[in-house]
């Protein structure tokens, strides 16, 4: 499912890039993939698939 269509990110990407930058914030996030960085339409989904993949990576759920 494509979550960005203005740069042509799919969720499957979008979970890549976190699980590969572990980014802090959507800010870092788009430094690393050009997700919300046209019209913007994407970026609560795109925050939302990032926090659901962090929550989902070990060193997260040991805090949580
Ligand atoms: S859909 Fe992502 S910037 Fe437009």
């Amino acid at each position: 499912m494509f979550v960005c269509l203005c740069n042509g990110i799919s969720d499957k990407k979008l979970r890549q890039a976190v699980r590969q930058f572990s980014p802090h914030s959507f800010q870092q996030l788009k430094k690393f993939i050009p997700v919300g960085n046209q019209c913007g339409k994407c970026a609560r989904a795109a925050r939302e698939i990032m926090e659901d993949e962090l929550m989902q990576m070990p060193e997260f759920k040991e805090t949580a």
